[in-house]
């Protein structure tokens, strides 16, 4: 839970999911119980993307935020119920990938103040919304990449060295936590990267800086911070149940094996609790809640490693031991070998609010080749099964599944591969 701590957090939950019903998105449960098997999930909750500006009022036909928070109040009746909106529009959006660039140019941050937040915020603050629970995950992505990517490390790109220095990546969460945060039913999430990204204690220090920095300046305050989200649309497993951070093998830590590479996590819920402390160490409400996505990490199906590997050596025994199948841990499009994780679940753990679908499965993360949009999404090499990597997966094969559509359009491949592997199994 987070957010009981005065300066407008008024009568808000501490943890918004206890005793709540989730969302389904009628869209997204349309796809999947449109395919073999799916009825088994389509009743999951999954969080609607605002993507662009035109999302607001409904891309093609679809439905618009309004018409999705009028069917949450019919799904709804009497009881409680969260829905789930991701906040993602940034201007020059995925500044350190391709996929998911956006249609916002790097300079454009008065058009998503007065297009993009403003609207959405005046269709939440609406009386007639007032008694949903709406859960918002602040723009995946954008801070760990002002962290890790914007310079001085062997993963800069230009594009994030851009944002950074325009500042406009914080402005623009500032300005959506400021906004957002002063009404009283929305609870505001900021997207944490996962444990393969921040997890060593030299990226996780300073991102914990930026995150209190973006919080406490342009209007924004702690107050409207109800938590943070990790593995937003990632791969990483809650828990890998075979080998912990502390093991060693021949008096050799498991850090030290190349999977691992030093990281001070090995999982995310790990991950989390402790990221969880040192945010309310450096003044975020003690309250704080965690979110997990953990709509495709569930590594099930028949090459789930079912004890720990061989203690012949660190790598023997971790490679052996863990159930995230990647070829490396930087990989992240579209992964081959992918499962469903755990259902959407309210306080699995302390200081965790929930389990979440946020990536919602079956949706591609990018297209393996080149595809001509007016979405403004590039073409991602790390979406390519044929590319044989970068300095960010250790030159590795990407593991990304071939005949992959646009970033966000549906991918039945993806998503019976998901069923299929999902863990814990689907019945
Ligand atoms: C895409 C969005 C999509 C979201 C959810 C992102 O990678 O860029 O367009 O809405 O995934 O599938």
């Amino acid at each position: 839970g987070g957010g009981t701590g005065g300066g407008g957090t008024g009568n808000r939950v501490d943890n918004p999911y206890v005793g709540a019903k989730g969302y389904v998105n009628p869209e997204w449960s349309a796809h999947a119980a449109a395919e073999p098997g799916g009825s088994r999930i389509a009743d999951q909750s999954t969080a609607v993307w605002l993507d662009r500006i035109a999302a607001i009022n409904g891309v093609n036909g679809g439905m618009g935020l309004r018409a999705h928070l009028d069917e949450a109040l019919k799904q709804k009746g009497s009881g409680d119920l969260v829905v789930q909106l991701v906040i993602y529009d940034l201007p020059g959006r995925d500044c350190a990938a391709l996929a998911s660039n956006g249609e916002l140019g790097p300079d454009d941050i008065d058009k998503y103040k007065s297009q993009y937040i403003d609207p959405i915020a005046a269709i939440l603050s609406d009386a007639k919304y007032a008694g949903l629970r709406i859960a918002t995950v602040i723009e995946p992505d954008s801070l760990p990449n002002l962290v890790t990517n914007a310079g001085g490390t062997n993963s800069t790109t230009a594009a994030c060295v851009t944002m950074k220095s325009n500042g406009n990546y914080e402005k623009g969460v500032s300005y959506a936590l400021d906004k957002l945060g002063a009404i009283l039913n929305v609870y505001n999430y900021i997207d944490a990267g996962h444990h393969g990204w921040l997890g060593w204690d030299s990226n996780l220090g300073p991102a914990v800086q930026e995150f209190a920095k973006v919080a406490t300046t342009n209007g924004a305050s702690v107050n409207d911070v109800t938590g943070f989200i990790v593995n937003t649309a990632n791969y990483s497993p809650t828990k890998e149940p075979n080998f912990k951070v502390t093991d060693t093998v021949n008096g050799q830590t498991v850090r030290q094996s190349k999977w691992v590479d030093w990281n001070q996590y090995v999982d995310e819920q790990s991950y989390a609790v402790a990221l969880r402390d040192k945010l309310v160490a450096a003044g975020f409400d003690s309250g704080l809640g965690m979110l997990i996505d953990t709509s495709r990490n569930g590594w099930g199906g028949s090459a789930r490693p079912t004890g720990p590997g061989p203690l012949t050596s660190v790598d023997d025994y971790v490679n052996g031991s863990r159930v995230d199948r990647r070829i490396h841990a930087g990989n992240w499009c579209n992964q081959s070998g992918a499962g469903l994780g755990a259902r959407p679940t309210a306080a699995p753990a302390a200081g965790i609010d929930a389990y979440v679908w946020v990536k919602p499965p079956g949706e591609s993360d990018g297209s393996s080749s080149a595809v001509s949009n007016d979405e403004g999404k590039g073409f991602d090499r790390m979406c390519d099964p044929t590319y044989g990597g970068n300095v960010l997966n250790g030159n590795n094969p990407t593991g990304a599944l071939s005949n992959a559509p646009l970033a966000g359009h549906w991918f039945s491949a993806q998503f019976r591969q998901l069923m299929q592997n999902a863990y814990p199994p689907l019945p």
